[in-house]
């Protein structure tokens, strides 16, 4: 009996709590940054050594009032996706912060 409960719990409990992890997509991040964000700056901004960004959640706000300044109408998960990939690529933030 015990060992049904754990199957249960690996193959349906587990990766529900995967998925907002792997939700997030850098390929996807990556794609719709070089096709809009582009246009005003390029990516030296994101590595000056005056850069504004100081943490994660810093990050995140400034992309989201880019992203209405470039009138892109972005769901979240995109705003999500191109966080994560800016991180990734030039920030290297703490995501918990
Ligand atoms: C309408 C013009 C415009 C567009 C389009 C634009 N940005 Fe920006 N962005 C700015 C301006 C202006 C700044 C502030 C630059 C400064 O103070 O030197 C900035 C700064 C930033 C910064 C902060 C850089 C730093 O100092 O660390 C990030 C990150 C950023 N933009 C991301 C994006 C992303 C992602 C997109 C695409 C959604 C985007 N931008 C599209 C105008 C734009």
């Amino acid at each position: 009996m015990k060992k049904i409960y754990e199957l249960i719990v690996c193959v349906i409990i587990i990766p529900f709590f995967l998925t907002p992890v792997l939700a997030i997509d850098l390929e996807n991040g990556k794609t719709l940054h070089d096709e809009n964000c582009l246009r005003c700056h390029d990516e030296s901004k994101y590595i000056r050594k005056d850069r504004m960004i100081k943490n994660f959640q810093q990050l995140h706000e400034r992309i989201k009032q880019c992203e209405l300044m470039a009138e892109l109408t972005w769901f979240d998960e995109e705003i999500d996706d191109v966080t994560a990939y800016l991180n990734n690529q030039f920030y290297h933030f703490d995501t918990e912060k």
